[in-house]
């Protein structure tokens, strides 16, 4: 069966329309998902604490208690053969919550290594589908604003290993209501256009 991560980074949670289009997605594509959810606004990480830093910089072993929360998160992803992440654009970059998983889950010597070129990331490639809301546009024609989060997240989840990731682009939703309906009318013409989230056919 096929096994989704939905990481879920709004703070309005599943009321945010990125979340009911991709739970809509997920319902139509594949029907009989299992789907692990992770609402990472609703029910925040714990903060990086002075443990995990040292455990992290000093190379502790896997089982280190400080990496209790990461190994859960870390494992999460590997469980699952493609991820959605829905997420909010704040302050041109991903939100805080976001980047708190991050911070767990790009781990040196278990989700990536170093070599001579650079870093390498050791988990399994897979589809990845993010879904990115923003109050402005940052992104085509009409970008007024600089986008820090799709280069940023792209290159998060190459570090990883991942690397077939799609955006779809949900602009202009604090500029009223036309420009809400303008861009959720957006949203499906992008998501035809992803090559692993609609147009091909199930994978399993
Ligand atoms: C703290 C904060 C920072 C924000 N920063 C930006 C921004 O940099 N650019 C932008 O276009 N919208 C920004 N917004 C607006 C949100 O991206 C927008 O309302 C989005 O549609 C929220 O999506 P959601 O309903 O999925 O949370 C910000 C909102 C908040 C709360």
């Amino acid at each position: 069966m096929k096994r989704i991560l939905l990481l879920e980074c709004s703070p309005h949670r599943q009321e945010a329309s990125g979340s009911q289009m991709a739970r809509q997605l997920i319902a139509r594509r594949w029907p009989s998902a299992e789907v692990i959810e992770r609402d990472l606004a609703g029910e925040p990480l714990p903060p990086v604490s002075a443990e995990y830093a040292s455990a992290l910089t000093g190379s502790a072993p896997f089982d280190d208690p400080a990496f209790a929360c990461s190994e859960v998160l870390i494992a999460e992803l590997e469980a699952s053969d493609c991820l959605i992440i829905v997420t909010p654009m704040h302050n041109f970059n991903v939100p805080a919550a976001l980047k708190l998983w991050i911070d767990y889950v790009l781990r040196i010597h278990r989700s990536f290594t170093t070599s001579a070129q650079g870093k390498v990331g050791l988990l399994q490639d897979r589809p990845t589908l993010v879904l990115v809301s923003a109050g402005g546009f940052y992104h085509g024609e009409q970008a007024r604003q600089s986008d820090f989060l799709s280069a940023y997240l792209r290159h998060v989840l190459s570090t990883l290993g991942i690397t077939q990731v799609e955006f779809v682009h949900q602009q202009g939703m604090a500029l009223g209501a036309e420009s809400v309906q303008a861009a959720l009318n957006a949203v499906l013409p992008q998501l035809e256009k992803t090559t692993n989230f609609f147009s091909s056919p199930p994978r399993r």
